[in-house]
C-alpha cells in the first residue's frame, strides 16, 4: 500500500524544495555569510551548490528513483553486485534521526519567538540577549513544552504518509512560505539600507576568504540541500519513474538558493536599516533582529509575527523529511506499520531532543557533556562533522565504482544529453569525493 503511495511531480519538487528550505537557509546561511564578510562568500557558496551539491543531489534522486526503495534496499538494488552488505550502507539515515531531536529544539525556541512577537519584544541588545539566554539555559519547563508541539506537529503529519501528509502540507506551507518571503522583500526595497544589503551580499571582498570559507561553504551546501541522510532519496523513492528527475532536481535547488538570497537579503537590510553589525552570529535572529522590530512599532510587531511563522513553516517542512528516511525503512524492511514505525522513531527523536535541551541548561550541562561536548553539541558534531560527510563520500564511491555505468547512463540520457551525463560522472567519481574528504579531515582537524 504504502509503496503505490507516490508524489505527484510538483509534489515532489515543493516537497523537496520544503525540505531543503529550512532554518539552514533562513536563520544560518545570513549569519555565516555575515561571518565572512558577504559577497565573495555568496559566490562560494553558489559554486558549491552548483558543482558539488547539485551533483550529490542528482546522486541521491537517481539512486532513490530507480529503486523505489528504502535506502538500506536501494543501496543493495542498485549495486552492480547485489551484494547484501550494501544495506549497512542505510546506516545514513539515523542522521536524520539525530538531527531532528536537536532540530526540534531549535524550532521550539522560534516558536517561542512567535508568542512573544504577539506581546513586547526587548528593546535592547542586552535585554534581548538575556532573554535568550535565560530561555535556553533556565527555562526547561517552556522548551519542553514548545518542543513537544514542535515533534507532535510533525509526528501528525507523517503518520498520514507521503501523499495525505506530506506532500499537502508543502502544498499549503510552501507557498504560504513564499507570500511571506516575498512580502517582506517587498517591504525591504522600500528601506534606503536596501541598496547596502545588494552590494554587501554582491560585491566580493576576497580577504574574507580562506579555507574555513570554503568548507563552511561546502557544508552550507550540503546542509542546506537535505544531503548525506537519506532525505533525498527516500523522496525520490516515492517519485514515479517516468518523471526527469534531473529537472526536478534542478528546480529544488534553484528554488533553495533563491530563498536563501531572498531570506539574506531581508534579513541584511534590517541589520543595516538599524547600523547593527552584519557578523552577529548564531544570536542574529534570536538577539539582532527582535530588537530591531521592536524598534518599529506596531508595524515592526508584524513584522516580526510574519518572520517567525516564515520561519517555523520553513522548519516544519524539513523536519518531516528528516524523519522519513528512518520510516520507510522500517515499513519497507520490517513490514511494520506506519504507525508503529512513527512511534518508535516519533519517540526515540523526541527523547533525544530533551536530552539536548536538557544539556544546554545550567542545571543539568555538566551531567549531560560527553568528550567535552554538551549533548547537542555533540549531536551536531557527529551528524554535520562525522555522519554526513561519510555518507557523501560514500554515495559518490558507490555511485562511481560499484554501479555499472551503463545503467546510471541510460538513466541519465533519457532526460539530458551525453555530455552532460559525462561531466555529472566525472565530478561525482573524482572531484566531489576529493572535496568532501578534505572537508571532512579539515573539520575533524586532521588537515
Ligand atoms: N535543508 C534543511 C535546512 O536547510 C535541513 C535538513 C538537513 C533537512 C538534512 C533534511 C535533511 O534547514
Amino acid at each position: 500500500m504504502y509503496l503505490k503511495n507516490h508524489f505527484s511531480r510538483i509534489g515532489f519538487i515543493l516537497a523537496a524544495a520544503g525540505s531543503a528550505v529550512g532554518l539552514g537557509n533562513i536563520w544560518k546561511f545570513p549569519y555565516v555569510t555575515g561571518e565572512y564578510g558577504g559577497g565573495a562568500f555568496v559566490l562560494v557558496y553558489l559554486l558549491a551548490i552548483l558543482f558539488i551539491g547539485l551533483t550529490v543531489f542528482l546522486a541521491e534522486a537517481v539512486i532513490g528513483q530507480n529503486a523505489q526503495a528504502d535506502v538500506a534496499t536501494s543501496f543493495v538494488k542498485t549495486s552492480k553486485s547485489k551484494n547484501k552488505n550494501w544495506k549497512f550502507a542505510g546506516f545514513i539515515l539515523f542522521s536524520g534521526l539525530i538531527i531532528l531531536s536537536f532540530y526540534s529544539v531549535v524550532l521550539g525556541w522560534i516558536l517561542s519567538y512567535v508568542f512573544t512577537s504577539f506581546g513586547t519584544l526587548p528593546s535592547d541588545a542586552k535585554t534581548a540577549g538575556a532573554a535568550f539566554e535565560t530561555l535556553i539555559s533556565k527555562d526547561i519547563a517552556a522548551q519542553i513544552a514548545y518542543h513537544t508541539i514542535v515533534a507532535g506537529s510533525v509526528i501528525f503529519i507523517v503518520l498520514k504518509g507521503i501523499k495525505e501528509g506530506i506532500e499537502r502540507i508543502n502544498l499549503i506551507l510552501m507557498p504560504l512560505l513564499g507570500l511571506i518571503l516575498l512580502g517582506l522583500l517587498i517591504y525591504s526595497f522600500t528601506l534606503d539600507s536596501f541598496s547596502t544589503a545588494v552590494s554587501f551580499m554582491f560585491s566580493p571582498d576576497w580577504s574574507k576568504i580562506d579555507g574555513n570559507a570554503l568548507l563552511a561553504a561546502l557544508g552550507q551546501a550540503f546542509f542546506t540541500l537535505s544531503l548525506g541522510v537519506g532525505t533525498i532519496m527516500t523522496y525520490s523513492a516515492s517519485l514515479p519513474k517516468n518523471v526527469n528527475f534531473v529537472k526536478s532536481s534542478i528546480m529544488v535547488a534553484i528554488v533553495d538558493t533563491a530563498i536563501a538570497i531572498t531570506a539574506g537579503l531581508i534579513i541584511f537590510s534590517f541589520l543595516f536599516e538599524a547600523g547593527a553589525q552584519s557578523s552577529a552570529g548564531p544570536g542574529l535572529v534570536f538577539i539582532s533582529l527582535p530588537v530591531i522590530f521592536s524598534g518599529w512599532g506596531f508595524l515592526g510587531q508584524v513584522i516580526a509575527i510574519s518572520f517567525f511563522v516564515a520561519l517555523v513553516f520553513a522548519g516544519i517542512t524539513s523536519a518531516v523529511s528528516m524523519i522519513e528516511p528512518s520510516l520507510k525503512f522500517f515499513i519497507d524492511r520490517f513490514n511494520f506499520t506506519r504507525r508503529k514505525a512513527t512511534v518508535i522513531c516519533g519517540s526515540t527523536f523526541y527523547l533525544l531532543g530533551i536530552v539536548a535541551l536538557l544539556s544546554m541548561t545550567s542545571a543539568y550541562s555538566e551531567s549531560l557533556t560527553f568528550f567535552g561536548k554538551n549533548a547537542f553539541d555533540l549531536m551536531d558534531f557527529m551528524t554535520s562533522s562525522v555522519m554526513m560527510p561519510l555518507a557523501a563520500i560514500l554515495t559518490c564511491v558507490f555511485l562511481g565504482y560499484f554501479v555499472d555505468k551503463e545503467l546510471l547512463q541510460r538513466i541519465f540520457t533519457a532526460h539530458v544529453s551525453n555530455l552532460v551525463f559525462n561531466i555529472w560522472y566525472f565530478l561525482i567519481k573524482f572531484i566531489v569525493p576529493i572535496a568532501i574528504i578534505t572537508l571532512f579531515l579539515n573539520k575533524l582537524g586532521i588537515l
